[in-house]
């Protein structure tokens, strides 16, 4: 999520480190900042907003060092402002942190720390690992030494990046979960969060493994493991040109989002389920509020338009909550009926579209709860409602929407189960869900294994005049999904509705050169979809179906079968079809030599009404 760059060496490491992070811009970033070693002591600058803002500040005197780490901040805890900014100082000022990724204990770890005098001056989980470092490193030995002691007292996903005063020509870093590679160079040692930060100064680089530091100084690079033990450097050799190596080696970002989606769903899950299997929602209303609220209004736009319709799935099956889920531009033009004691809900990716923007203020005039769930901290958005639950699926890049989606779905099942837990509500089985969520990032891994199924359908059906995208219940929701993205990207035409609506009007527009797309995760109602599959195909129509690894009844019936795996919750299975209908779109669009990252006339972000 955030930008990581660190340099040891002969050269001036503030204008490489600097460097580094500017190559790392399109990651996306809301603050930046950097810590070097100065004569005596670690001389920090950080600044909200763009990259220019930290530049400007470091051109405004000659600075010159031989080591420093720099920072661009994708915010998770605490508000894009300086103070939240990296790096971090521990208690003494004795060491500067740099971090990406979540501590998921840092209310305890803060606790302990506030009861032994120790002061913060952040909002960040980052300020309090950067004390826990800094307190080992008291207890002696090196910094390595002090890292690899603190590390174990952290729970989460983190890479960290630590200099200290005492040690001034060393870089230590550790990973557990989050990236971090190491760059060597002849004479000088660097690292960055991604490769294309390194490629101007090495291609010799080192991924490092989970549970490892590694110790960087001007002549050599030391890998460790937990115990301190040394472990063999073996580097590759990156023959990547700079444009591929920004996108991970994929050759878009949409596809470099799709297959982020394990990753995200253990993001978005990460310090919301205790260790009792307990959901933990911070940051929501109090528990008293939900017994008030008689009704819940999901507005929002597109991609996030389709997550609520999910959501409305859960309240209404799992809580029995009547719930509507509205355009942005519907709702605001008009004139909804709100009871005040209802609940509205937004979901934005972005946290700026205009429409869903305006749709909050107009709750917010008539005294309407407001609740966003929202991927960008400190967007509009975020800001402007009551509360807010983020989404923290990391910058999402492509104007298609992936990884977004997947996330604001979780983040609607996990406010279900927690207002479920709140209420006792009878039937709904939270410790059971909890651990079907927890199995979802391995669902969603083996969901990607979908991936060359789905190009060997593409290539039999890329000319295709008409895609239909059909379903019943969740799958329903998700052919909706399914149909907007191959509209944006492969600028196919497509006729997404529930499954039994063909037969009132969009069967007539059936022949041999349409497909149809049918959803099928659901074991208890296909049957009726087989019925549906049937009037398709009667007419000539090639019927693709996407269902689980269990099914028997719709291999039997469609021309080609995308097996994705199941969950014990339909809803669930639902949710994971959604990867094999982004590679659908996704390598439609590429058959078809189409602009994929960005597709004409749309933008990322809706900022006008
Ligand atoms: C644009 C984007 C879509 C997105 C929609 C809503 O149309 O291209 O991908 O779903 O806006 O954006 P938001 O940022 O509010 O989720």
């Amino acid at each position: 999520m955030c930008g990581i760059a660190g340099y040891v060496g002969p050269k001036n490491a503030i204008e490489i480190v600097f460097d580094q992070l500017k190559r790392l811009e399109y990651r996306g970033y809301d603050s930046a900042g950097i810590a070097y070693l100065a004569d005596d002591h670690i001389e920090v600058i950080k600044k909200a907003g763009k990259l220019s803002n930290l530049g400007d500040v470091l051109l405004s005197e000659q600075r010159s060092a031989h080591s420093a780490i720099a920072h661009s901040r994708w915010a998770t805890h605490g508000a894009p402002t300086d103070g939240n900014a990296h790096p971090h100082f521990d208690e003494h000022e004795d060491i500067a942190i740099i971090h990406n990724g979540i501590i998921e204990n840092y209310h305890e770890l803060r606790e302990d720390l506030l009861k032994q005098g120790h002061h913060f001056y952040s909002q960040t989980d980052t300020e309090i690992a950067a004390h826990v470092i800094g307190d080992e490193l008291g207890k002696g030995g090196n910094l390595e030494d002090a890292v690899r002691r603190a590390v174990k007292k952290l729970r989460g996903a983190f890479a960290l990046v630590i200099v200290s005063k005492k040690e001034p020509n060393k870089i230590v870093a550790a990973r557990n979960a989050s990236p971090l590679v190491l760059g060597i160079g002849c004479g000088e040692s660097m690292l960055a969060s991604d490769i294309p930060a390194l490629l101007p100064y090495t291609r010799d680089v080192v991924v490092m493994e989970e549970n490892t530091i590694a110790v960087l100084t001007e002549e050599k690079i030391e890998i460790l493991d937990g115990e301190g033990r040394q472990l063999p450097v073996q580097p590759q050799h990156i023959e990547w040109d700079l444009a591929s190596a920004e996108r991970g080696g994929f050759e878009h970002f949409m596809l470099k989002e799709i297959h982020e989606q394990p990753k995200v769903i253990t993001q978005t899950l990460s310090g919301r389920i205790d260790s009792k299997g307990k959901v933990r929602l911070d940051g929501v209303f109090s528990d008293h509020v939900w017994a008030e609220i008689d009704r819940v209004n999901i507005i929002s736009c597109g991609t996030a338009y389709h997550a609520g319709l999910m959501g409305k799935h859960l309240f209404e099956k799992l809580l029995r909550l009547p719930t509507d889920v509205y355009y942005s531009s519907e709702f605001r033009y008009g004139d909804p009926v709100l009871s005040p004691r209802s609940l509205a809900v937004f979901v934005s990716q972005s946290g700026e579209t205009a429409d869903t923007l305006a749709a909050l203020k107009l709750c917010k005039s008539r005294r309407i709860r407001t609740l966003g769930i929202v991927n960008v901290i400190g967007s509009s958005i975020a800001r402007e409602c009551d509360r807010t639950l983020f989404t923290q699926a990391g910058p999402e890049i492509s104007v298609a929407s992936t990884k977004a989606y997947t996330a604001q779905v979780l983040v609607f099942a996990l406010l279900a189960l927690h207002i479920a837990q709140v209420q006792e509500t009878p039937g709904v089985r939270v410790d059971e869900w909890v651990d079907e969520l927890l199995r979802l990032s391995d669902l969603a891994e083996d969901a990607l294994s979908t991936e060359e199924a789905v190009k060997a359908i593409c290539a039999k059906v890329k000319d295709t005049s008409l895609a239909f995208f059909l379903g019943r219940g969740a799958d329903a929701s998700l052919a909706l999904e399914g149909a907007l993205k191959l509209k944006e990207i492969a600028y196919i035409p497509t006729q997404e509705s529930p499954a039994g609506e063909m037969k009132h009007g969009p069967l007539a527009l059936v022949d041999e050169s349409v497909i149809a797309v049918f959803g099928a995760t659901d074991a208890s109602i296909v049957d009726k979809v087989i019925s549906n599959v049937r009037e398709v195909q009667a007419r000539g129509g090639t019927v693709i179906g996407v269902t689980t690894t269990e099914d028997r009844a719709m291999e039997q019936v469609t021309d080609l079968l995308v097996r994705i795996p199941k969950s014990k919750f339909e809803f669930l299975s639902a949710l994971l079809s959604i990867i094999p209908l982004q590679f659908f779109a996704y390598h439609m669009a590429k058959l078809r030599g189409c602009e994929i990252d960005q597709p004409r006339n749309l933008a990322k972000s809706v900022t006008v009404e």
